[in-house]
């Protein structure tokens, strides 16, 4: 059978930085939601995946929580991605979690773009996170280095449609591209037992096209989709390269950051699912 040939995808880009620097206002402000506000305690505890329709093309986000417990989780949201979208607050600086981020970029040779938030602050200094960034080998274009830096407001949206340019362009480099025909291949970006529905897993879709009734392997959990739904909770039925959909009707909850694929058979599936658990 012959490989189906590569296609443009939409970029897949992480927003990390600093506990409550701004990273899920500053999405909620592209995607014109409200998700910030209505988190326990104002703290982003997972990975969010959202797909948002530019007049340029799709861009699908991942949103990571900056509190310093979710070290992993930041870490498989650089290694699910194509940008990474360093936030940092104008009126706090460089902050652990802020180097933490460069280096998990670094790590997973991704482009960054720095959004410098909380420009509308009286106390905010934007030239000072720049200076803070240069330690850290994060230099301004403007600087005589090589990185973009945007100042951005997530409260009254200045600088936001300037950074999703840098993003675009930024993507436009890349020249990203995957397979939109033939099974799908991605990775779990998160997974939960919901009470009512069982294992949930978000999947990151990287390669092929994703149906329901697909017989799919992830990590060491199997199943066949039973149901599929976008971030909006609408039941869609398939999905293609970029695009994060929850799936439904895996034997148990899978880990976050495993790969899955598409199996010819749900006997197979099982079998290299229990191998896999040691069974
Ligand atoms: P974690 O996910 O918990 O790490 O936080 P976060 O980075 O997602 O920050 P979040 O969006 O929750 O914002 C933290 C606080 O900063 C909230 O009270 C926001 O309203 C406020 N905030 C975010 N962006 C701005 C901004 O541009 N200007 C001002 N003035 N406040 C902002
Ligand atoms: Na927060
Ligand atoms: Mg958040």
């Amino acid at each position: 059978e012959a490989a189906a040939e590569a296609e443009p995808r939409p970029p897949v880009v992480t927003v990390m930085g600093h506990v409550d620097h701004g990273k899920t206002s500053l999405l909620d402000h592209i995607r014109k939601a409200k998700v910030a506000s209505g988190e326990a305690g104002g703290i982003t505890q997972h990975i969010g995946a959202y797909h948002v329709e530019t007049p340029r093309g799709v861009v699908t986000f991942l949103d990571t929580p900056g509190h310093e417990a979710f070290t992993a989780m930041r870490a498989r949201g650089a290694k699910a991605t194509d940008i990474v979208i360093l936030v940092v607050a104008a009126d706090d600086g460089v902050m652990p979690q802020t180097v933490e981020a460069v280096h998990h970029a670094r790590n997973a040779k991704v482009p960054l773009v720095v959004a410098v938030n909380k420009i509308d602050k009286p106390e905010a200094q934007p030239d000072r996170v720049r200076q803070e960034l240069t330690k850290h080998e994060v230099v301004a274009e403007e600087w005589g280095g090589s990185e973009i830096f945007v100042n951005v407001s997530a409260k009254t949206g200045e600088g936001i449609d300037k950074l999703l340019e840098a993003v675009l362009l930024q993507a436009e480099v890349l020249e990203l591209k995957a397979p939109k025909t033939g099974p799908a291949a991605g990775l779990v970006v998160e997974a939960r037992l919901d009470k009512g529905r069982g294992p949930v897993a978000t999947v990151l879709v990287q390669r092929g096209t994703l149906r329901k009734g697909d017989v799919i392997l992830a990590g060491r959990e199997y199943g066949r989709v039973r149901a599929m739904f976008d971030e909006k909770g609408r039941q869609i039925k398939d999905a293609g390269p970029s695009i994060p959909v929850e799936v439904q009707g895996l034997s148990g909850v899978p880990s976050a950051g495993e790969e899955v694929m598409v199996v010819e058979s749900e006997r197979k599936a099982r079998e290299i699912a229990l191998y896999r658990q040691g069974k």
